[in-house]
C-alpha cells in the first residue's frame, strides 16, 4: 500500500511523512517542483506514473491574509489544484484524503461545529477550501474531507513558536480572547488521519484536539508551560484589525472519530518536543 502525500514540507504533511517513516510504511512526497498541484499536466502524470493507493492532499495555499489580496492564486491552488489530484486520484482508483479547515464555518454557533452543519465561509481561504471540498465530492466517491483547525506542530511558523518567541523580548503581550477555536497538534491529527484510512469509512470528518479555548487562554497555557516571565493580557479582536474577517466561533466537534486529547495536553507534549 503506497501512500502520496502532497504539502510535505508543510506543518502537517512533515508530520504525516515523519510517521509513516517510523512505521516503516512506504510513501512518495514529490516536492511543488514535481507536483505543483496547479499544473494540471504535471500532477496528472506523476499520479498515472506512481499509481498510489492513497493520497493525502494536505498542499494548500494557507496564508489566509494573502489570500485577500491574491484570490486568483488561492483558488487555483485550493480549488483548481484540489480538482486536479482528485481527478487523478479517482483515474488511478486511489482513495482521497483532503484536509479542510474550521474557516469553512461563519463562527455563529455557540457550540462546536458538526460535520453535518452549513459551511458559510468568511473569508477568501474559506472559500476557496470549500470549493475544494465541492471538488472532492464531485471528482472521487471514495474520499476522507478532514475538517481540522488551528495547527501548530514541528515545520515551519505556528502561533505557539511566535507567541514563545515574542516572550523573549517582552514583558506583556496583548492576545485576543474574543475570538475561541480548538488547536489541534500534528502530531494527533496525523496519527488520527492515518487511523481514519483505515476504516474505508468515506466522507466528512472533524479532527481537532479536544475543548475550546480563546487565542488568549492558548498564549497564556503556552507561557505558563514554558515558565516565561511574560504576562499575557486578553485584548479584543479589534486590537488587530486584519483583511480577511475570521469567524470569532470555529471549534470543532468530532462526532464521527473517537476525540483526540484535550488541547492542553497537546500543548504540554509539544513544548516538550521542541526549544525554541
Ligand atoms: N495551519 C492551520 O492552522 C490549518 C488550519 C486548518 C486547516 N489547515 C489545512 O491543513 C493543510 C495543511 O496545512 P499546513 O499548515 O501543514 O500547511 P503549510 O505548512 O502552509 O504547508 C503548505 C504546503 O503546501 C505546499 N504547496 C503550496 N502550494 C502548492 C502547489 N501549488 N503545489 C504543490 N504544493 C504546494 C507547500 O509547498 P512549498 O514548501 O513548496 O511551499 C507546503 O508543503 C492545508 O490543507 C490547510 O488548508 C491548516
Amino acid at each position: 500500500m503506497t501512500i502520496m502525500i502532497t504539502g510535505g514540507s508543510g506543518q502537517l504533511g512533515s508530520e504525516i511523512i515523519r510517521q509513516l517513516r517510523d512505521a516503516g510504511r512506504p510513501f512518495l512526497a514529490p516536492q511543488r517542483a514535481e507536483c505543483d498541484v496547479t499544473d494540471v499536466k504535471q500532477t496528472k502524470d506523476f499520479v498515472y506514473r506512481c499509481s498510489p493507493d492513497i493520497i493525502i492532499h494536505c498542499a494548500a495555499f494557507t496564508d489566509v491574509e494573502r489570500a485577500e489580496e491574491e484570490q486568483e492564486r488561492a483558488f487555483l491552488v485550493n480549488a483548481t489544484g484540489t480538482k486536479h489530484i482528485a481527478e487523478a486520484a479517482s483515474a488511478v482508483g486511489a482513495v482521497l484524503v483532503y484536509i479542510s479547515t474550521d474557516y469553512v464555518f461563519d463562527g455563529k454557533k455557540k457550540d462546536p461545529y458538526g460535520e453535518g452543519d452549513h459551511p458559510v465561509p468568511l473569508n477568501v481561504y474559506g472559500r476557496s477550501k470549500l470549493a475544494g471540498e465541492e471538488a472532492v465530492r464531485e471528482a472521487i466517491s471514495r474520499h476522507y474531507i478532514v475538517r481540522t483547525s488551528w495547527v501548530f506542530g514541528g515545520a515551519g511558523p505556528n502561533f505557539i513558536k511566535k507567541i514563545l518567541t515574542l516572550s523573549k523580548t517582552k514583558d506583556t503581550l496583548k492576545v485576543v480572547d474574543d475570538v475561541m477555536g480548538s488547536p489541534t497538534y500534528t502530531v494527533d491529527l496525523a496519527g488520527a488521519i492515518l487511523r481514519l484510512i483505515q476504516t474505508d469509512r468515506f466522507g466528512t470528518f472533524h479532527l481537532a484536539n479536544g475543548g475550546a479555548c480563546s487565542w488568549y487562554d492558548l498564549a497564556a497555557e503556552a507561557i505558563r508551560l514554558s515558565g516565561s516571565g511574560t504576562t499575557i493580557l486578553p485584548c479584543s479582536s479589534e486590537a488587530y484589525p486584519s483583511k480577511a474577517v475570521r469567524p470569532r466561533y470555529s471549534v470543532l466537534g468530532n462526532h464521527k472519530t473517537q476525540p483526540l486529547p484535550q488541547w492542553q495536553t497537546a500543548v504540554k507534549r509539544y513544548l516538550a518536543s521542541i526549544s525554541v
